[in-house]
């Protein structure tokens, strides 16, 4: 059933989201890395987590991607099936995974993966390489690209999956300014697209740029959750504050 349904295009996927997450903790090696957080994910937001270093942005991100389990608490998704869930997000890293293949030939084993069949293949890597602003490199070797047009490469991938959910942890971390806009340019048309983004960076600016919800993160804590405009006027927090006003370095 489930192979059935990641072959054809098919009908629109049951919602993946809103996304409850109930007193979430993560313990690793006898420490505790994430500390009870509770929040709501809600579909078509473009939501930051925002923190310092080692505030456990990147764990928070790799168990929402399934990656790591809980080792309490409860993650309630819209769509119960975990099959179905793997299908519906997506994961970009601070470092592009690529293959030692040319640019359609990542792409192609991604899609092929996914059991898209060639004809639609081509149709999908033909319109996520425009998307990014790769067109031409179909037959460029994906590790020879620049760090920004690998990252492009990657959101590229991620989107030729058609995810409800894309998960980007701090994708631009490695690129200049210049190749940091045309990434931030790339996650704002997704948004516009319908897909949910949930993106961890340190960069305040990036955030002010892109965030409509803020998750921010201190110390493994979820200290606030809230509207961008709201926690950017008037964060509650003294640790958002401070992080504000760019006096928390670690
Ligand atoms: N697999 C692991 N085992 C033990 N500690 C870990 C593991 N992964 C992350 N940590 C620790 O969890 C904390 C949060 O890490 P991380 O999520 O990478 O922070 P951030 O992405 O906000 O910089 C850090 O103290 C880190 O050392
Ligand atoms: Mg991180």
């Amino acid at each position: 059933m489930i192979g059935r349904l990641a072959a054809a295009p098919g009908p629109e996927p049951a919602p993946l989201l809103p996304l409850e997450v109930e007193g979430l903790v993560v313990e690793l090696g006898g420490k505790r890395l994430l500390d009870g957080l509770s929040f709501t994910l809600r579909p078509r937001r473009c939501t930051l987590i925002l923190g310092p270093n080692g505030a456990g942005k990147s764990l928070l991100l790799r168990v929402l991607h399934g990656l790591v389990p809980p080792s309490r608490g409860r993650l309630r998704w819209a769509e119960p099936d975990p099959a179905r869930r793997r299908l519906a997000q997506a994961f970009v890293f601070q470092k592009p995974v690529l293959l030692r293949r040319s640019v359609r030939g990542d792409l192609t084993v991604a899609l092929a993966a996914r059991g898209v069949l060639r004809r639609e293949r081509r149709a999908r890597i033909a319109e996520a390489l425009a998307l990014v602003g790769l067109e031409g490199f179909e037959g460029r070797a994906a590790r020879s690209l620049s760090g920004g047009e690998q990252q492009r490469l990657a959101l590229a991938r991620a989107w030729a999956l058609r995810p409800q959910l894309l998960l980007l942890d701090e994708p631009t971390a490695s690129l200049d300014p210049a190749a940091t806009r045309m990434v931030e340019a790339i996650v704002r048309d997704l948004a516009g697209r319908g897909v949910t983004i949930v993106m961890s960076t340190h960069d305040l600016g990036q955030a002010r740029r892109l965030a409509e919800d803020v998750l921010f993160l201190h110390a493994g804590r979820l200290v606030e959750a809230s509207e961008a405009a709201a926690f950017f006027a008037r964060p509650s927090s003294r640790e958002a504050g401070a992080f504000l006003a760019g006096e928390l370095l670690a």
